[in-house]
């Protein structure tokens, strides 16, 4: 709401906010009725949420001496794997967040997006969640082995084994 008001001040008045919790379908629900309303269509759905799946440990870090704003620069990240631990809830809001909640956001929008003539669907991921840096070997044939057959189903068979095995 801030950032909209600031923006707004600089001349940028057709700049709006709606709250969005990606996780809860009740806010999706409220953010596409919102959109209809308003505009009837959605010109550019960008999925740009994220959740690190990892915890990160401040105190660490700051005995490594990096501040801990900067964990996520290129070569920060290979020097502090000490200062990072992943979890089966820390994965799963992982999960949640990149795949789950990106998915039914855009369901949510795909009918809004249809609607315009200029529809554009941009998903955010990272080079850390490339398939081929998959550890398992397992799991990394399972999902690049046949990817023309790679169908919603078998992705979520596969992250829900992935979950119980973490588990
Ligand atoms: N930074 C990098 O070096 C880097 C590198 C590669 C890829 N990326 C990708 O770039 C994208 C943005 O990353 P970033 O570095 O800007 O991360 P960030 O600063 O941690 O921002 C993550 C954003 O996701 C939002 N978010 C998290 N959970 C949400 C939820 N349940 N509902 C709605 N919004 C939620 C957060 O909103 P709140 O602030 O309101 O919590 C925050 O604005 C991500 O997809 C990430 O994978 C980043």
């Amino acid at each position: 709401m801030e950032a909209t008001s600031l923006l707004n001040e600089q001349g940028l008045s057709n700049i709006v906010f709606h709250q969005l919790d990606v996780q809860d379908a009740q806010s999706i629900e409220s953010l596409e009725k919102f959109i209809q309303t308003h505009y009837g269509r959605l010109d550019i759905l960008v999925n740009n949420d994220g959740a690190y799946g990892v915890i990160v440990d401040e105190d660490v870090l700051r005995a490594l001496n990096v501040d801990p704003e900067d964990w996520l620069a290129r070569k920060v990240v290979n020097v502090i794997q000490v200062a990072m631990k992943t979890t089966y809830e820390s994965d799963k809001l992982c999960l949640d967040t990149n795949y789950y909640s990106v998915k039914n956001v855009t369901k949510a929008l795909f009918p809004l997006l249809q609607n315009s003539p200029s529809k554009r669907n941009v998903n955010v991921s990272s080079l850390r969640s490339e398939l081929k840096r998959v550890p398992n070997k397992d799991r990394r044939k399972e999902l690049l082995g046949d990817v023309e057959n790679l169908i919603e189903d078998k992705i979520d068979k596969i992250l829900q084994n992935f979950l119980h095995d973490l588990k």
